[in-house]
């Protein structure tokens, strides 16, 4: 279980609110995979990533725009990116079914995002919204 904790917070409840959902979702695949039901949770959360990805996306980079975010441009690179790396599981989980290697390429993708983008990159610019509060 990862879970999402104060520190994590961007400052905006929205945001935030967005984030833990995704902790929550990510928990319920990983909380499925211990009970030998995670190829079950993939249809799930591969719909969910679909939405989840363009709304909490773009809330975000609409944010940044608004703080006048200096590394937006990498930023949304980022988002990008996630968006392809998904897509390409779901092609995979299209052509060839789900498979154990599937689900675990998913899951090391949702952890690594967790903890290298909303812990580290997404909280890099909570830290620049409270020192740049908007007049
Ligand atoms: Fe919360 Fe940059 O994704």
């Amino acid at each position: 279980m990862i879970k999402w904790q104060q520190s994590l917070s961007v400052g905006i409840d929205m945001i935030d609110d967005e984030h833990k959902e995704l902790f929550n979702r990510v928990n319920d695949v990983f909380d499925a995979c211990m009970k030998q039901q995670g190829q079950d949770k993939v249809y799930e959360i591969l719909g969910f990533l679909r939405e989840y990805t363009v709304k909490h996306f773009g809330d975000e980079e609409k944010l940044l725009e608004k703080y006048k975010y200096p590394e937006l441009p990498q930023h949304k690179k980022l988002h990008e990116k996630f968006i392809n790396d998904i897509q390409e599981i779901e092609n995979d989980v299209k052509k060839n079914g789900v498979s154990v290697s599937i689900v675990t390429t998913l899951n090391r993708k949702l952890v690594d995002w967790l903890i290298n983008h909303i812990s580290k990159v997404d909280k890099k610019y909570g830290e620049y919204i409270k020192a740049h509060p908007l007049n």
